[in-house]
């Protein structure tokens, strides 16, 4: 479809396309490969999310918003693949304020239960507010007149409300995908008020789990003007167990604003394949040898994130191998930490922090043939990953608090013979859907170490009859499921905001 562009808001040159469907979210679906020679190339980022749109960008002439990942530069809108992107430019300023501060040093801990302390700097409000202008103004001229918009993440909050009052034409969708806290935490943030509207200004409004959903109305009922609303009957039948929200009429429509839980997925069909590839199979035997073939390989892996409780999970190995329960000779810890963050503070203090914890554990029980932590601080192919996957008799999992933790469902799905343990902290929006985990509280130690001996210990029929289970659950629930689930109540909300609230 090409049109002329008609929003008199716009700042910049006007987008030369319009399109029916337009994800925004702070990351594009491509990175950025610079070849010996110095050409710049555009790779398919890895992960579920550009897995899982793909298709809808194909079917539905979609295009995607986002930041390309380097500060200062300004870039064209390209096509990759098939997939129109439209890169939004970020300043060094606003990397260093919107996403290391606001996002990742303010948003990020607040919504992970402050495992962190998150700051709160105005410097980096108005930064964030700032940004999210720049986004939802991208987006609004990228859209066609009707158009469906899906907002991804917290880095962008701000982004469906600004939307709405721009383009007031436009079916809005918004996905979180990392938890919602709870009100009493949320409240500490200066700005609270402002980010529930912005968020308001969706009409869906999507969580990982149904906690997070109720944390969010009923923070947006406290502490906005918005009420939760009769259900009119014709809301009923399109969201049949959700809570729905009447937003307060300082928007240019009013409208409803229906928060529910997806919980997101993997896909399957990917892992699934490679762990049925001879060569990913033969690479995980390579690696049970190089680590001298213990009885038992443990795995860890993780951004390198303070919220993934890895110093939980290294204190519990490190008294498991004290009291003798575990040995060198027969159980080593594989640690993948993937780089992450690393101009925030926290995460630098967290990786020397990691990293002298293992130099410690090492040092003391490392004999001259073997170690018992294996630490990785680099991003590995999905091939490599589902290598290791194979090769890891037990998955360790304690984050103190996570969105969903795609990890999880992508070891269960590589163990497609049914073998394999999954420790798996509750605190993890995972935990709700696989149940047959050994589930742990990451901060009871006592409580880890034990679950960690049980899935080194579980027998084969008990821990086949775990795993099979977890396997039907992510094997019929995946990724395309989860988006597809998500748009299509977003079009069923489709134009009800057109109507007067109950
Ligand atoms: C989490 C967030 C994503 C983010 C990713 C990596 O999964 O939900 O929005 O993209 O972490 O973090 P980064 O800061 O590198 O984008």
């Amino acid at each position: 479809m090409r049109t002329e562009d008609s929003s008199s808001t716009n700042t910049g040159a006007l987008a030369p396309r319009h399109f029916d469907f337009v994800v925004v979210a702070n990351r594009l679906p491509v990175d950025r490969v610079v070849d010996d020679d110095g050409a710049l190339h555009w790779r398919r980022s890895p992960g579920g999310l550009v897995t899982a749109l793909a298709p809808v960008m194909q079917e539905a002439d979609g295009a995607w918003v986002g930041w390309h990942g380097a500060s200062g530069e300004t870039l064209d809108p390209f096509n990759h693949e098939g997939t129109d992107i439209i890169p939004v430019p970020l300043s060094e300023d606003d990397v260093e304020q919107y996403y290391e501060g606001f996002s990742n040093a303010t948003l990020w801990p607040l919504y992970h239960d402050v495992t962190a302390r998150p700051e709160f700097h105005r410097a980096w409000w108005d930064a964030y507010r700032r940004v999210n202008r720049r986004f939802a103004e991208a987006a609004a001229r990228a859209a066609a007149p009707g158009a469906t918009v899906w907002v991804q993440d917290y880095q962008l909050q701000l982004v469906p409300r600004l939307l709405r009052q721009i383009r007031p034409d436009l079916t809005i969708g918004f996905f979180n995908h990392i938890p919602f806290p709870p009100q009493e935490i949320f409240a500490q943030l200066p700005w609270r008020r402002e980010v529930l509207e912005g968020l308001l200004g969706a009409d869906l409004v999507g969580f990982q789990r149904s906690g997070d959903a109720r944390n969010f109305v009923r923070a947006a009922t406290r502490l906005t003007g918005a009420s939760l609303s009769r259900v009119t009957p014709q809301l009923r039948t399109m969201v049949p167990r959700t809570q729905s929200l009447t937003v307060d009429p300082g928007l240019p429509t009013a409208h409803h604003c229906v928060a529910e839980a997806f919980p997101i997925s993997i896909e399957v069909s990917q892992i699934e394949a490679l762990a049925r590839d001879p060569k990913v199979v033969d690479r995980a035997r390579r690696i049970r040898f190089e680590l001298g073939n213990p009885r038992t390989v443990l795995l860890g892996v993780d951004r390198l994130d303070y919220t993934k409780g890895i110093r939980h999970r290294l204190k519990a190995y490190e008294e498991l191998l004290k009291d003798g329960d575990l040995t060198v000779e027969d159980a080593c810890l594989i640690q993948v930490a993937s780089p992450s963050r690393e101009q925030v503070e926290e995460y630098r203090i967290l990786r020397e922090e990691i990293e002298g914890t293992v130099g410690h554990i090492n040092g003391a029980f490392d004999t001259l043939g073997r170690t018992a932590v294996r630490y990785l601080h680099h991003s590995y192919p999905v091939e490599e990953m589902v290598a290791l996957y194979l090769a890891a008799d037990v998955m360790l999992i304690t984050a103190l608090k996570d969105g969903m933790n795609l990890v999880a469902k992508e070891y269960v799905t590589a163990r497609v013979d049914n073998t394999g343990a999954l420790v798996l902290s509750e605190f993890t929006g995972a935990a709700d859907q696989l149940k047959q985990a050994f589930l742990v509280n990451p901060h009871d130690i006592d409580g880890l170490k034990s679950a960690i001996l049980s899935a080194t210990r579980v027998s084969r029929p008990e821990a086949a009859r775990r795993m099979r289970s977890m396997r039907r659950q992510v094997t019929t629930h995946d990724v395309r499921g989860w988006s597809t689930a998500f748009l299509e109540r977003l079009a069923g909300l489709a134009g009800q905001h057109q109507e007067t609230p109950a």
